[in-house]
């Protein structure tokens, strides 16, 4: 581990890794031990290592999948973590897009005119907040790491999108009464630890990627900033947690976050009158009735 001067051997390497996810929980309040936590799983390595270290340290993690019906992936994907959860006799919560919303991603994103994957990430934040508001979660935790934190921080710099910096951290804490606390426990460490971390620890994960991220923006960045950090170790973690440290307290000093309001359809928070959820599922459910009766 380069940007560490460090050199492990498997067990000390499970200590580290675990002992850095320990740290971002306490040192940015994350949650309490007790509290009920909702963690998202997608079925790839960062999620399902995340799942396995609050399992590990005791903490109250029930898994939540959202099945989104992208072929063989999603397949796959489901499969990976009900196998995990079931040789763990974790609780999980399954959620099927098309069983819920008549819809999948690619019916979704088609009938609403936006790309797959804003589809697809909308989606998942408002399932993450719903059910764990439903559940009566304290927090839902994702697997987003160092490197995911990374590539979104120079995306929003290169567009200079200043709401998306205001509100780019490890917590996001609860600013209105329907919104859950959010954390990212695994900020701190890289993607490629979160692979060793599964290997040693033999847990089974999704390894291809979404069909749809093909020549997404976020691989450019992500392969930039791999560039920038095979020249010079450190490069990554010094950006982000420079930005952590220098310019977010700046920014969120800057003004309040948003105000929400309930959607008036769904109750969940929103800026708007109706939730950008609901518009999008309507906007879709629209189309696919259109096309059903202009049919022969
Ligand atoms: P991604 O946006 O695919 O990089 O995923 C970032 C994080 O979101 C993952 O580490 C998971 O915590 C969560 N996540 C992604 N996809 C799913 C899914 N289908 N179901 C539940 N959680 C997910
Ligand atoms: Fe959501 Fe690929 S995982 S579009
Ligand atoms: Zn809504």
């Amino acid at each position: 581990m380069r940007r560490h001067r460090a050199a492990y051997c498997a067990p000390h390497f499970l200590e580290f890794f675990e002992a850095q996810v320990h740290r971002a929980i306490t040192t940015q309040r994350m949650f309490r031990p007790g509290e009920r936590i909702l963690v998202a799983v997608s079925g790839g390595k960062d999620s399902l290592a995340l799942w396995e270290i609050l399992l590990r340290r005791g903490d109250d993690a029930t898994g939540l999948h959202v099945d989104l019906g992208i072929d063989d992936y999603s397949q796959e994907s489901r499969e990976r973590t009900e196998e995990f959860a079931r040789a763990r006799g974790a609780r999980l919560i399954v959620v099927e897009l098309r069983a819920e919303y008549g819809m999948d991603i690619g019916t979704l994103a088609e009938g609403s005119g936006r790309a797959p994957c804003s589809a697809c990430g909308l989606s998942k934040r408002y399932l993450f907040n719903k059910l764990a508001r439903d559940g009566d979660f304290t927090a839902v935790a994702t697997g987003h790491n160092l490197d995911d934190e990374a590539a979104v921080l120079l995306g929003n710099l290169l567009h200079w999108n200043m709401d998306q910096l205001a509100r780019q951290a490890p917590v996001l804490e609860q600013t209105h009464p329907h919104l859950v606390r959010r954390v990212k426990p695994l900020y701190r460490t890289s993607e490629r630890e979160s692979a060793a971390y599964a290997l040693l620890r033999g847990i089974d994960y999704v390894i291809e990627e979404c069909p749809h991220s093909r020549g997404a923006r976020s691989l450019l960045h992500k392969d930039v900033l791999n560039r920038l950090e095979a020249a010079s170790a450190g490069t990554k973690q010094a950006f982000y947690w420079g930005f952590l440290d220098r310019l977010a307290p700046v920014l969120r000093a800057g003004g309040p976050p948003p105000v929400l309001r309930p959607c008036g359809q769904c109750d969940q928070p929103t800026t708007e009158e109706v939730c950008a959820f609901c518009r999008m599922t309507a906007r879709a459910a629209a189309r696919q009735s259109a096309r059903a009766s202009s049919l022969p």
